[in-house]
């Protein structure tokens, strides 16, 4: 899907994306920033930061930026953050295969259900890696397709094909060919939420 097809999915499920999808990513999202062991000096990037359902699972300190390209979903963060007064945690309307910062600025940059739903992922995993501090971390949650994948898994693929399409997933993506241009350092590996069925990647940077 193009920039416009994914603003259109998700002006169309902002409404309803908390109580449905939103609930199904829940326990990903907060392994994968528990993972992060941020503290209060961490400055963080998170790309597709969408409702702003994450920002609950930071520490209060440390310093959170979220960016989207969904106005929608950026709305309903927006409330988030002022309903509950969420310190240092910020949002911007940006894309994240076009970064506006600059190199080497993050401690942590994270992207969680987003990797297949961006237009183009090798131009946003290349932005993760360009605004992440040598140094840094980069945390991703994702749905991989894989060879060895079990019955099971492959059947709750199918099933997931119209969700797929509502929120502009590509429903077959392979880590192997992923990591042929993300090149990923990669430290730990985990699964989580229903049927473990997605994959938390947590990867050291390296440019
Ligand atoms: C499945 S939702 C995940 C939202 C949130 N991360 C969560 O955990 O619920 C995908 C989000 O990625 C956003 N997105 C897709 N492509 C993007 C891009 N290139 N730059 C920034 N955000 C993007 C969508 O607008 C949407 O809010």
């Amino acid at each position: 899907m193009n920039k416009n097809s994914i603003i259109n999915s998700y002006k169309r499920v902002s409404s309803f994306y908390d109580y449905t999808f939103g609930q199904v990513f829940r326990p990903g999202r907060k392994k994968l920033i528990k993972m992060m062991e941020c503290d209060k000096s961490d400055k963080v990037l998170e790309i597709g930061i969408g409702t702003g359902s994450s920002f609950q699972y930071y520490p209060r300190e440390t310093n959170v930026i979220g960016v989207d390209i969904s106005p929608d979903m950026l709305k309903l963060a927006t409330k988030k953050i002022k309903k509950n007064q969420y310190n240092n945690k910020y949002i911007s309307m940006m894309n994240g295969e076009y970064l506006s910062f600059a190199d080497n600025t993050f401690d942590k940059v994270v992207a969680m259900y987003v990797i297949s739903v961006t237009e183009n992922p090798k131009k946003l995993i290349q932005e993760m890696k360009r605004v992440c501090k040598d140094d840094g971390d980069i945390f991703i949650v994702n749905h991989f397709s894989s060879d060895n994948d079990s019955v099971l898994c492959k059947i709750f693929e199918k099933s997931l094909m119209p969700v797929s399409r509502i929120l502009g997933w590509k429903p077959y993506f392979p880590f192997k060919d992923f990591n042929n241009y993300a090149n990923l350092n990669i430290k730990e590996v985990t699964k989580t939420n229903l049927f473990d069925y997605w994959d938390i990647i947590h990867a050291t940077n390296s440019k």
